[in-house]
């Protein structure tokens, strides 16, 4: 057999596996040193038994747990009120920088966001052979009961202002032969709402097939509805949040008017480039992302759904604008979001509920806007660097400590070398030469 080789590699039952013996089998089928690989488990295993079992059942195969820091970017005022915000990354620049930037708008008029809606979307996607007028008529006669089997599912959410808000029956049929949906737009309060909405939604598509199998005007081939599948959408342009800054050019610092002008063109050139618009976009990911970690919420989503809707109009653009108008300056980002301050791990994970505290416990809406000047304070530090300094100044000055460790530096070495590098460029190859030189002295 051609993969035989691979079939040998194969292994069944393998979630039914003790840890143990998945650490055992995962050591001795895939590293050279298994007792090595074993200890680099064991670790990063929490000494506390019951701290370590909560998070060995979060997923499925849990073998170990894996590190991201935490750290904190104080001095973010945000509507007036003042927030540290919990930041998850490995990426050694992102905290300075939002730091940075915090400090720089608390004395400038601090941050404003305001939430632009909460609606989020999920579909029933399915096949319907037949005429699309008894379609229409079936589902505005279904349409009660459609809602009304929901009721059980929806019990909670409505008591929390939440709940289905409008049922739509969309004809995509020029698409794809026969394929129609049910556009179903929810509120889902302070839950990010995934598990809330796929429930309703398949709830939906049950109602509609046994409506359908006994709707009296269908033919016997109408009568039989296909549903492909039945899943909430990541793409939330209902669900939206704005942050903005705005100062006097005067006030950006000595060459606030040079800086203002530099800035404004950087975000023109992200609007209209592709190839640049990914790279800013990551740079307010850098911000996103990592309250989205710290909070417990799902960052694959957000990415998603912010990035869809940064080629909302065919291109790929930069998702933040900024002006100059009578001499002040304006910069502004606009995001979807989709997250949730109850439900999924937020009363789980000791970390993220730590968050949440260090946040002031924010609903839903207000974690949506501290995000979003997360990103943006991202955005307004990085392009402020690219267009001034360059971005390798402050970004290598961030990773001498990574240099240093991978070079095996002790801690005098590395008070040394961090006092040397205040007044020099960091480099790789300045780093190892001038760790040598002083090793030699
Ligand atoms: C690096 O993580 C992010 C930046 O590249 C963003 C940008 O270029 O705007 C600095």
């Amino acid at each position: 057999m051609a993969n035989e080789g691979v079939q040998n590699e194969l292994v069944s039952g393998f979630s039914k596996k003790s840890k143990q013996e998945k650490i055992e089998w995962i050591a001795n089928k895939c590293f050279s040193n298994p007792t090595q690989a074993k200890e680099v488990l064991q670790t990063y295993w929490n000494s506390d038994e019951q701290l370590q079992n909560l998070h060995d059942e979060f997923i499925e195969n849990a073998i170990s747990n894996f590190y991201l820091p935490l750290a904190v970017a104080p001095n973010f005022v945000i509507n007036g009120k003042s927030y540290v915000l919990p930041m998850v990354t490995e990426e050694s620049s992102v905290v300075a920088a939002s730091a940075n930037a915090a400090k720089f708008w608390a004395t400038r008029g601090g941050f404003h966001a305001e939430i632009v809606g909460t609606e989020k979307t999920g579909q029933v996607h399915f096949l319907f052979t037949g005429s699309h007028q008894s379609l229409t008529s079936f589902f505005n006669a279904v349409k009660p009961t459609l809602l009304k089997e929901t009721e059980a599912i929806t019990k909670n959410m409505r008591q929390r202002g939440g709940g289905i808000l409008a049922i739509e029956l969309l004809d995509s049929t020029k698409n794809m032969a026969n394929y129609y949906q049910l556009h179903v737009r929810f509120e889902t309060a302070d839950a990010m709402g995934a598990n809330f909405i796929n429930s309703c939604l398949e709830q939906l598509a049950q109602t509609l097939q046994n409506e359908a199998a006994n709707y009296p005007h269908f033919s016997k081939t109408e009568k039989q509805i296909e549903v492909v599948m039945s899943i909430l959408s990541n793409y939330v342009p209902g669900s939206r949040v704005k942050a903005w800054v705005s100062c006097p050019i005067a006030e950006l610092g000595d060459d606030g008017d040079v800086l203002a002008k530099k800035f404004v063109q950087a975000v023109e050139i992200a609007h209209h480039n592709a190839y640049r618009a990914v790279t800013h976009n990551k740079g307010i990911m850098n911000g996103v992302d990592t309250l989205a970690i710290a909070t417990g919420n799902d960052f694959r989503a957000v990415e998603a759904g912010i990035h869809a809707y940064a080629a909302k109009d065919g291109n790929y653009r930069g998702l933040s604008k900024a002006r100059i108008k009578k001499d002040v300056f304006w910069f502004e980002l606009e995001l979807p979001l989709s997250v949730g301050t109850v439900g999924g791990l937020t009363k789980l994970h000791p970390m993220v509920q730590w968050s949440h505290q260090l946040l002031q416990n924010p609903n839903a809406k207000e974690l949506m806007q501290i995000m979003a000047v997360s990103g943006l304070a991202q955005n307004f530090a990085a392009l402020r660097s690219l267009v001034t300094t360059g971005i390798q100044k402050g970004h290598m000055k961030m990773h001498l400590l990574n240099i240093l460790n991978q070079m095996g530096a002790t801690q005098p070495e590395k008070e040394a070398m961090i006092k040397h590098f205040t007044t020099n460029v960091v480099s790789f190859n300045a780093v190892e030469q001038a760790l040598a030189a002083w090793r030699k002295n």
